[in-house]
């Protein structure tokens, strides 16, 4: 092989990297799959394929390193952004040495290369991975090696896409409404997405994507960047005149936050991303890299019951005990104890950073509800805010010097609460003291961590200085230490819902609370697009009562339960008020999602491009493709009279399937299955006409959904 050039491959996705005259790598491709490729094929792509310029170096984009420096001709965003009081602010790394290359035990790929600019006294270790299952990440570590201090303003590494990569997909969202996309051209310029709220953001732009114009789930080729951090953040695409077109993110620094004494080194998130067919494959190379990761899930996902919708503050031995009769009497494996549990927190005014049970609440504290909720055979798990404090807290009272205060205010309060910087060594004791107290006392399976106001204004006290880097940092700490602490813990990552969804904190979450919303109308497109980052087994996803509490709107309970069970199941209803009839029909709901959970968690996610936007199909297969469930929902009316005939998604093509209509839940759920006899005699047919011709569906009811599953015929 080339010297120069480093050719990686996994799972249909290649990456040529040139590693040539000393530079950081310069990305030669990063997409489909190139085949075996001999040295010389591999020179083409490399330094025998640069481009020629006429007189200025700025009018080609061929030299666009992983951390791009205005050095190498990069005329967009740098790489790194910093200075030395106004020095050393355009640094240009020279390799020092051949890259590092290895193979890990589980398949990925790595490529490690050093580099060093004389100058600016900067060093940085680049990381490239390439994981099995396609997913490809970048990080980077830089070390100060002067005397002065170096302060860095950005660390920003860029991924190119090629000029095919003419239309944008990202997303939006706020509070009960998350991951909203928003498609646009490519043009020229940047087009940027900044979250500046200390958190991954309600309106995270989650994917940043750019794909062939139209590109869907199944067609159209799509890159996607995601970065790997709960704090402050950048991501964005840039096209530039010469032709350049990049996907980019890093963390977004305050001004002064991350500063490198001499020998201090700082180390960057990782920059995820996916190349695909269509989104599902980009879905996919996620979900494989989650999946493979040493913490992930080995056991069936628990279904939860969570009391906050159900009782919110009216906590007491006796209506919880209740609530768990009732839902272990439908088959809930684990009792999730929900804010208002602890200090004097009867309502959201008070008490946050006071981790110890409220005397008042449970004057016998929890051990008589979770006695309860394990003689039902359930886990018991506890809500969290460890980041928060309210100012009626014995905490605040104590240390008001732990709460965030930049310039000499502590800034707006939200919810009735501020921050408790956990960049205090006392701050974080404290709260680490409390919580392992807690774990250590009671048997707490699991915690909700939430995270409820925004890190604004968010200075280190005394002198104010911004602290949302430090304070990211160690809440990961302290998620790790508890998980230590108390071997077997599992963390689910909310923040006022679906706030905290990124490959950062997933590193020690298992489960994100994807949104505060449990309309099932809008969790239908909440999930598809927290799906396209996460596996379902990690999202919960839970049936609410008959009226939404954040919306109204009122749905059967069929709508409810075909839309929660193809998450980590969950109930969060005051069951105690529920019909004998709803409570039967839930326990079908919960039985048929537990007979086919291991094919929900664990199958590859498909979604198929309905034509009608008011039908939605999407669905799981099998890994070994010999089982699949789809669900159709129709979310609007369809102009046509039915959804017409369904295409089916991602089954093998040559093997033959049963497809058959389940029907967990009431009896209207069978209506109309006259109108499409094999709904009722079931029929057999490959994969490929499936996938190519399809089968007519039953008319749907607007907000609405019809389960279809298949099964290998052998
Ligand atoms: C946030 C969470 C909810 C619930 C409440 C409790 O809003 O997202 O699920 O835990 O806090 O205060």
């Amino acid at each position: 092989m080339t010297p120069d050039v480093l050719y990686l491959r996994a799972s249909g996705t290649s990456l040529v990297l040139e590693l040539a005259d000393d530079l950081l790598p310069v990305v030669r491709h990063w997409g489909s799959d190139l085949g075996d490729l001999t040295d010389e094929d591999l020179a083409a792509l490399g330094t025998a394929a640069r481009v020629a310029f006429f007189d200025s170096p700025f009018d080609v984009a061929d030299q666009v390193t992983v951390l791009p420096e205005h050095a190498r001709a990069w005329i967009g965003r740098p790489g790194v952004e910093g200075s030395r009081e106004g020095r050393d602010w355009s640094p240009a790394f020279r390799t020092s040495g051949p890259a590092t290359t290895s193979t890990e035990p589980d398949g990925t790929q790595r490529v490690v290369v050093r580099g060093a600019d004389a100058t600016a006294y900067l060093e940085v270790v680049l990381e490239l991975e390439l994981h099995p299952g396609g997913l490809l990440r970048v990080r980077s570590t830089l070390t100060n090696t002067g005397h002065d201090t170096y302060t860095l303003g950005a660390v920003r590494h860029v991924l190119p896409v090629p000029e095919v990569a003419g239309e944008l997909l990202d997303f939006t969202g706020r509070h009960t409404y998350e991951r909203v996309p928003q498609r646009q051209p490519f043009s020229a310029g940047v087009h940027s997405r900044e979250v500046r709220t200390g958190r991954t953001g309600l309106d995270a732009v989650h994917l940043l994507c750019a794909g062939e114009p139209g590109f869907g789930f199944r067609h159209g080729q799509v890159w996607a960047v995601h970065l790997g951090w709960s704090g402050n953040q950048q991501a964005y695409a840039e096209r530039l005149h010469n032709g350049a077109r990049v996907l980019g993110a890093g963390e977004a620094l305050e001004h002064g936050e991350l500063r490198l004494a001499h020998g201090e080194s700082c180390t960057t998130p990782w920059l995820y991303a996916a190349h695909g067919t269509g989104l599902d494959e980009v879905t996919a190379r996620f979900h494989a890299f989650s999946r493979s990761r040493p913490h992930a899930p080995s056991r069936p996902r628990p279904v939860t019951l969570n009391t906050w919708e159900a009782v919110y503050f009216d906590q007491s031995l006796e209506r919880l005990t209740a609530l768990a009769d009732a839902g272990a009497a439908v088959g809930t494996e684990r009792f999730v104890l929900d804010d208002g549990w602890f200090g004097g927190r009867c309502d959201d005014t008070t008490s946050l950073g006071d981790w110890t049970v409220s005397p008042d609440v449970w004057p016998d504290g929890l051990q008589p509800l979770i006695d309860h909720v394990h003689g039902l055979g359930m886990e018991f798990g506890l809500w969290v805010e460890p980041e928060m404090v309210s100012i009626d807290s014995d905490l605040a009272r104590a240390h008001p010097e732990w709460i965030f205060a930049a310039g000499g205010r502590r800034g707006l309060e939200s919810r009735q609460q501020h921050v408790l910087d956990l960049g205090h060594p006392g701050a974080y004791a404290h709260v680490r003291d409390q919580l392992v107290r807690l774990l250590q006392t009671y048997d707490i399976a699991y915690l909700k961590w939430d995270h409820n106001r925004y890190l604004n204004d968010a200075g280190h006290t005394p002198g104010g200085e911004a602290g949302v880097r430090a304070h990211t940092l160690a809440a990961y700490r302290l998620m790790d230490e508890l998980i230590a602490a108390r071997p077997g813990l599992e963390i689910e990552s909310c923040a006022g819902g679906g706030g905290r969804v990124d490959l950062g904190v997933m590193e020690r979450c298992v489960r994100v609370w994807a949104s505060d919303c449990i309309d099932p109308l809008e969790r239908q497109q909440i999930q598809r697009w927290t799906f396209a980052l996460l596996p379902p087994g990690w999202v919960g996803t839970h049936v609410g009562s008959p009226r939404a509490h954040t919306t109204g709107r009122r749905h059967d309970l069929s709508f409810r339960g075909e839309t929660a069970i193809w998450g980590h199941l969950g109930i969060e209803w005051d069951l105690t008020r529920a019909t004998p009839e709803e409570l039967a029909e839930l326990g079908e709901w919960v039985a048929f999602h537990k007979a086919h959970r291991d094919l929900l968690h664990e199958g590859v996610v498909v979604n198929a491009d309905h034509p009608d936007e008011a039908v939605w199909v999407h669905g799981v297969v099998a890994v070994d493709g010999a089982e699949a469930l789809y669900s159709v929902t129709s979310l609007g009316r369809p102009v046509t009279t039915g959804p017409g005939r369904v295409r089916l998604p991602g089954l093998d093509p040559t093997r033959r399937y049963r497809a058959s209509v389940p029907t967990p839940g009431t009896e209207l759920r069978r209506e109309g299955r006259g109108v499409v006899p094999w709904t009722r005699e079931g029929v057999v047919t490959t994969g490929r006409v499936l996938a190519e011709v399809g089968l007519p569906m039953i008319p749907l009811l607007p907000e609405h959904s019809h389960l279809i599953h298949l099964e290998e015929v052998r």
